[in-house]
């Protein structure tokens, strides 16, 4: 049995643990591509990992990449908890088994797939190519768990059984539309599942009206599980409006070229260039701010949070606190966007009605 890691100072639990397992550990706001991060062997997983500590995931959420030797299957993992994993690079198979009824669902993902791993269940991943390694991003919130239960012991491979409730066909096809009747939610549509196929080609989109930029954004649901995502997409010479909320959440690239901001307010605004397989966290009440300076249309992927994490940036009761409209912002956002577009040869797409009209409307070519 592994013992529990030894307490130092405020060190948590999950920290020790993180720091144990003896492969690299990232740190920062940013890593500009998981792609090509160095790695370290971990031998009792069979593979490649590195983890991500990023400012403002501490004591929250955990982020490691994970990668696939050419042509091998990592040993067979079951978590007490439940996690997220999204594919950076390369092709494999998933078999995740019902641990009380032995039923198996296998499915194969690639690049830009998201999916979900249901707590207690026994997830077996395979690279389907010989050739290259696979990477991939797992999410979770194991730091919380461990706060509260500091044994590693308990959350891997941990003989209690529970069921995976549901059809595992159903929980494990390409996710489906859900209606929010839930007249408090300014989210209209979920998109339920445990399968995303392809953010970077992720279709079913809807206006995102709140945060500017004529933005179109899914946010999805995972069954039986409390943690969230959503993923924003909006068009090239445009940027989002500067927000904030709680921590965690880690925002990961499937598609575009551009940067964001993110600063303290009254602090220092730091730059986290992005483009495909980029992440970044926004730090918990920080401002961040999303901008396209590519050729194409730019989407973010925002793994998280927990309901807990949701901060108040979702409510619209303190709207004005938690978000900056256009003509509120520091002139700064704008001139550094304007320069940033001109070193490409580009100019701003940005509309002057939305830095002169707090109520300025996009046109999203299907209101009613
Ligand atoms: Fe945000």
């Amino acid at each position: 049995m592994t013992q529990p890691p030894k307490k130092r100072g405020r060190t948590s639990a999950y920290q020790e643990w993180m720091e144990s397992i003896g492969v690299p550990i990232y740190e920062g706001h940013f890593v500009e591509d998981l792609r090509h991060v160095e790695l370290g062997w971990w031998e009792e997983r069979q593979s490649a990992t590195a983890f991500l500590h990023l400012k403002g995931m501490d004591g929250v959420s955990e982020a490691r990449i994970v990668e696939i030797p050419p042509g091998k299957s990592l040993p067979p993992l079951k978590m007490a908890i439940g996690e997220l994993v999204y594919v950076l690079e390369g092709n494999g198979l998933s078999t995740v088994r019902d641990d009380v009824t032995g039923e198996e669902k296998s499915f194969e993902w690639n690049e830009r797939a998201l999916f979900h791993i249901p707590r207690h269940s026994v997830h077996h991943m395979s690279n389907a190519r010989g050739d290259k390694p696979a990477r991939l991003l797992h999410y979770n919130y194991l730091p919380v768990a461990m706060s509260v239960v500091p044994d590693p012991d308990f959350f891997f491979n941990n003989p209690y059984q529970r069921s995976i409730a549901g059809d595992l066909d159903t929980l494990f096809s390409e996710a489906q539309e859900v209606k929010n009747d839930d007249s408090l939610n300014t989210v209209r549509v979920f998109w339920s599942g445990n399968f995303f196929p392809d953010m970077g080609a992720w279709d079913k989109l809807a206006p995102f009206r709140d945060r500017g930029a004529g933005g179109t954004a899914v946010f999805m649901r995972f069954p039986n599980a409390e943690m969230g995502a959503h993923m924003s997409v909006f068009d090239p010479g445009l940027y989002k409006k500067g927000h904030r909320h709680g921590p965690g959440r880690v925002i990961v690239i499937p598609k575009g070229e551009g940067y964001s901001v993110l600063w303290k307010k009254g602090g220092e605004k730091i730059i986290c260039p992005w483009h495909e397989s980029s992440v970044f966290v926004p730090p918990e009440d920080w401002y961040h701010q999303h901008f396209n300076t590519g050729a194409n249309d730019a989407r973010y992927l925002a793994l998280g949070p927990l309901p807990q994490f949701r901060g108040k940036g979702e409510t619209l009761e303190d709207r004005a606190e938690r978000q900056i409209e256009y003509p509120n912002e520091d002139v700064w956002i704008r001139e550094k966007f304007e320069s940033e577009l001109a070193a490409r040869g580009e100019k701003s797409l940005m509309p002057d009605g939305a830095y002169n009209d707090f109520d300025y409307q996009w046109e999203y070519g299907d209101d009613d």
